[in-house]
């Protein structure tokens, strides 16, 4: 079997299902909604869409609680529905992933109903079943992502506690018994045949536990305000040593059935992650969350330091991969302000790696506002007021400036509030608008496919003033510059020598400038990036 690697130039567009477009007037999105807009997805022009849990659920926590793996869930659509929007995909040359929500399933899966049943039950070992210590008490300090309190359920009819690591009603698989791997593994191989290709691997380093099952450390440093389930350090219930053994399971088993795509959810710091490529026998891509992080310092030392010490700790062969949104953060432009969000999708299309851009992020998308009885998170519902609630970045998908924003039916309730004030931030006002942040995003995109320099390319750092963040990508072909201004003030630079009286400008972030050519200094306007090409060097593909 040969792997052509092609998610390595590849952009990855993630759909937030419930919010894309709906179709039925149920004011929840739904898969004939994206097939409704597959125009709008070539012209953007990504590479691959990655569809979030379209699966049968009681939606406990929003299909990340799935009752059959191997469905679709009647809000969403049919299974039909989802088999013919993979062949339009394809036909368009665009790919698709779905999620893979490995850790757990929803308490109403056959399979949980069945292993509660009895003890006795041959699927009782599928989760994680424990007796109450002598005392009565759960079987250790394990305590639930969402609301910090026991992740142990008491059953009282067989008498024993199983484990779910966040709600209750998502109780944790037990990967270590063969039963449960199989079944999972066979699910990997519906998906498969029915023409997905790759995965990503939900709350992946959760598979395994620490098979004593000890007591997490307290964290001596909590106080109120902090997530809840920070008060402990999550050493044994996430992590573990072996869930390398787990990764290279699970890659082993997608590479026999062909060249597909694994990508791991993690959460953890640069270090932990490059450990879960493994020896190019893991994860194909580990998430790498830095530019997410809502502590991230938005500056040009920041970003230019995380990315200098990623490409430090890469392993050999290893391929970098970069985010700045997903439907459990606040969204970028809210987090940096929509004039950096331009200077961050720059940066997130042409530093080396594979890019994903979440749903909306093409329009400096903000953050909308969630009155507390409309909110539907079960983390904020669980954790009020601290800012871990979600619903705020999965609101509505910005179509047009109708009521309801195209999104559904004016005379439908959206399952989120439409952003407030979204009459400048949609597809069609933007669209018409050729400084816009939509068509930066889009031609941004092209670029990438005019100059595979930025798909493939070297990538190394340039010096600069500490305003900006400079670096090169090149290749045999061409060599190209960017340089981005991280603050709001005016900044120049000196070139380096090999580009002076020799650059010219490809695009800028604020889309009014191109062409000419530069002498020994570029000049950047607060919040600009610019794509510089040089002139005898780089010549765009044909
Ligand atoms: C990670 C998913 O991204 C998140 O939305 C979900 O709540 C948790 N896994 C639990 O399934």
């Amino acid at each position: 079997m040969s792997y052509s690697c092609w998610w390595k130039s590849a952009v990855i567009y993630q759909i937030y299902l419930r919010s894309f477009q709906d179709t039925n007037g149920d004011g929840i999105g739904d898969i004939p909604g994206i097939i409704q807009r597959l125009d709008y997805l070539e012209w953007l022009g990504i590479d691959v869409v990655w569809i979030t849990p379209f699966y049968p659920s009681p939606m406990a926590d929003f299909g990340y609680d799935i009752s059959d793996y191997q469905g679709v869930d009647p809000t969403f659509g049919k299974l039909a529905d989802l088999d013919y929007l993979i062949q339009l995909l394809h036909d368009r040359n665009i790919k698709v992933i779905v999620d893979f929500v490995a850790a757990h399933t929803s308490d109403q899966h056959s399979w949980f109903i069945e292993s509660r049943s009895s003890r006795s039950h041959p699927k009782r070992d599928w989760y994680i079943w424990k007796d109450p210590t002598p005392e009565g008490n759960p079987p250790n300090n394990w305590i639930g992502r969402f609301d910090g309190l026991s992740a142990w359920e008491w059953d009282a009819k067989t008498e024993q506690y199983y484990l779910h690591s966040f709600l209750k009603e998502q109780p944790d698989i037990n990967w270590r018994n063969p039963g449960a791997k199989q079944a999972m593994l066979d699910v990997l191989d519906f998906w498969l045949q029915r023409g997905v290709d790759g995965f990503r691997v939900d709350a992946a380093y959760r598979a395994y536990k620490d098979p004593q099952f000890r007591d997490n450390p307290v964290n001596p440093n909590w106080h109120p305000g902090m997530e809840p389930s920070d008060l402990l350090f999550e050493v044994f219930s996430k992590n573990v040593p072996d869930i390398h053994d787990f990764n290279s399971m699970l890659r082993k088993f997608v590479d026999q059935q062909g060249d597909y795509l694994l990508i791991a959810e993690l959460y953890k710091s640069l270090e932990e992650i490059v450990k879960h490529y493994g020896a190019n026998d893991e994860f194909h891509l580990p998430l790498n969350s830095e530019l997410m992080s809502s502590d991230l310092t938005w500056s040009a030392e920041t970003i230019r330091e995380i990315v200098e010490r990623y490409e430090h700790l890469l392993p050999e062969d290893a391929w970098p991969n970069w985010s700045l949104g997903n439907h459990d953060k606040h969204r970028v432009a809210s987090r940096i302000g929509g004039e950096q969000a331009k200077v961050g999708m720059m940066l997130l299309l042409t530093l080396r790696g594979t890019p994903t851009i979440y749903y909306g992020d093409e329009l400096g998308m903000e953050d909308a506002w969630v009155p507390s009885e409309h909110i539907q998170d079960p983390w904020e519902k669980k954790a009020p007021g601290i800012g871990v609630g979600r619903d705020p970045e999965r609101t509505p998908m910005l179509w047009d400036s109708s009521a309801n924003a195209g999104f559904c039916a004016s005379s439908v309730h959206p399952w989120l509030p439409i952003t407030y004030d979204y009459d400048g931030i949609n597809v069609e006002v933007q669209k018409k608008k050729s400084r816009s942040f939509l068509w930066l995003t889009q031609s941004l995109l092209t670029l990438r496919k005019q100059y595979p320099v930025l798909q493939l390319g070297q990538y190394v750092s340039l010096y600069a003033p500490s305003q900006l963040f400079c670096y090169r990508r090149f290749n045999e072909d061409s060599d190209l510059v960017i340089a981005l201004n991280f603050s709001s003030e005016y900044q120049e630079w000196i070139l380096p020598e090999e580009f002076r009286n020799q650059s010219t400008i490809l695009i800028s972030t604020f889309m009014d400038r191109q062409g000419g050519q530069l002498g020994n200094i570029l000049q950047l306007r607060g919040n600009e990036g610019i794509v510089l090409g040089s002139v005898s060097r780089s010549s765009p593909s044909q």
